[in-house]
């Protein structure tokens, strides 16, 4: 595979990239456009790019695919809060079985696939004796891994140590091959089981050598700081880029002093941290009247502090969130707006937010991104750099993994009746 005329980011030029046995083998800049009306089909191997951005594949780092799809069945969340969404999807739990969720996630898959992600970290709920979620998304991880790669957190959903046998459970799914140990401390019965369930996570991390992936603090009580507890085991164990905090919404209301405090500690671990805008937005500020939280973390202080922060979208229509469409470009746009990254410098980098940082903190850096001897894994845009991508939130044009194409799109063509001058 050959492709011309490629916008890549933060470069000027325009650059051929060539692909041999799955690997880009050759990354060159053109001297200006190469003038190839034929070379504009994937199916041919030749692919004209036209200007167009070509970017590493967007990164997914944290949806929970087994309650994809699933909103109102039986109830609606009609508080719009975090709890009453938990006590929704307990409500849907015992309806599970392996071909719902099959089914439900292959759709969401194609979904996401269609929008251009090629990486998935997907939360999975061990608070289900059956283990039924969790066993067939691991089942369904090894089915599609020539298609996509899926991670798979056991995700204790109503406590580790709260639920009943919560901590058996946890080490079955391990066993059954879960990739990430995941926790929830802020739901935890008390205090002292929330810290005691962070020193547990990393414990099953070192011994069962997988990653860590935690709800952490997310709520907005500003006296929620297991995070702390996490970085610091984290830091202690040597296991940080290997550790993730997912929501940290807490951290939107914590003071400002003890954050400051906070940030060397997060800084020193080296930990990673997902914000999911969309739906942290809708869930937190749900106790204020007014002024009413934002209730995200604080992405744009953790990035300039040189801390590993990226966007997911969290939900698909499920019993907490009851939008979602896969378009990662849509969950950058509300972040950024939502924790102020407006400026010029950051819509120049903004797209690292859903493909390279994501990519950090699923630890698969050493496979991913447009590099000679890589996988040739890329994706095509609408757009010619971040900044006009993110704009008019492209469409992604193509999505190529491994050099095998894994779907095109058509562009969009508008035409105007009335306006012509
Ligand atoms: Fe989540």
């Amino acid at each position: 595979m050959k492709i011309i005329n490629a916008r890549l980011r933060k470069q000027p030029d325009l650059y051929t990239l060539e692909v041999e046995d799955g690997l880009f083998s050759a990354i060159r800049a053109q001297q200006g456009y190469i003038d190839n009306a034929a070379a504009n089909n994937p199916a041919d191997d030749m692919i004209n790019a036209d200007g167009k951005l070509l970017c590493a594949p967007f990164v997914e780092p944290h949806i929970h695919l087994d309650a994809a799809l699933t909103a109102g069945e039986p109830n609606w969340n009609q508080s719009g809060t975090l709890f009453e969404g938990i006590e929704r999807w307990s409500e849907r739990k015992p309806m599970l079985n392996e071909q719902d969720i099959r089914q439900r996630v292959l759709k969401t898959v194609e979904l996401l696939v269609a929008n251009g992600v090629q990486h998935i970290r997907t939360h999975a709920d061990t608070s289900d004796p059956t283990l039924v979620g969790l066993k067939t998304l691991c089942d369904l991880r090894d089915e599609l891994k020539d298609r996509i790669d899926i991670q798979v957190v056991a995700f204790p959903q109503d406590g580790l140590l709260s639920f009943p046998n919560g901590l058996q459970l946890m080490e079955q799914a391990l066993e059954y091959g879960a990739d990430v140990v995941g926790g929830i401390p802020h739901f935890e019965y008390t205090r002292e089981l929330g810290e005691q369930s962070m020193k547990t996570v990393i414990e099953l991390a070192l011994r069962y050598d997988r990653l860590v992936d935690v709800h952490c603090d997310e709520i907005d009580d500003p006296n929620s700081r297991f995070l702390e507890v996490l970085a610091c085991e984290a830091l202690f164990k040597e296991l940080g880029p290997r550790v993730t905090a997912s929501h940290t919404t807490a951290m939107h209301s914590y003071d400002n002093a003890y954050c400051s405090k906070l940030f060397r500690l997060l800084k020193q671990s080296g930990i990673n941290f997902v914000s999911c805008p969309t739906e942290s937005i809708h869930l937190q500020g749900r106790f204020d009247s007014y002024p009413k939280r934002r209730g995200l973390t604080r992405v744009k202080e953790l990035n300039e502090a040189g801390i590993n922060v990226c966007f997911a979208e969290d939900s698909i229509f499920d019993p907490w969130y009851s939008l979602g469409n896969g378009k990662l470009l849509r969950s950058l746009d509300f972040g950024l707006h939502i924790c102020q990254m407006m400026g010029y410098k950051d819509f120049q980098s903004a797209l690292d937010l859903i493909t390279d940082n994501g990519a950090r903190t699923l630890n698969i850096t050493d496979r991913y991104g447009i590099e000679t001897g890589k996988p040739a894994s890329f994706i095509l845009l609408e757009g010619e750099d971040d900044y006009s991508v993110l704009r008019n939130q492209g469409e992604v044009l193509l999505s190529v993994r491994q050099g095998e194409v894994l779907m095109q799109r058509q562009p969009a063509r508008v035409v105007f009746n009335r306006l012509a001058h």
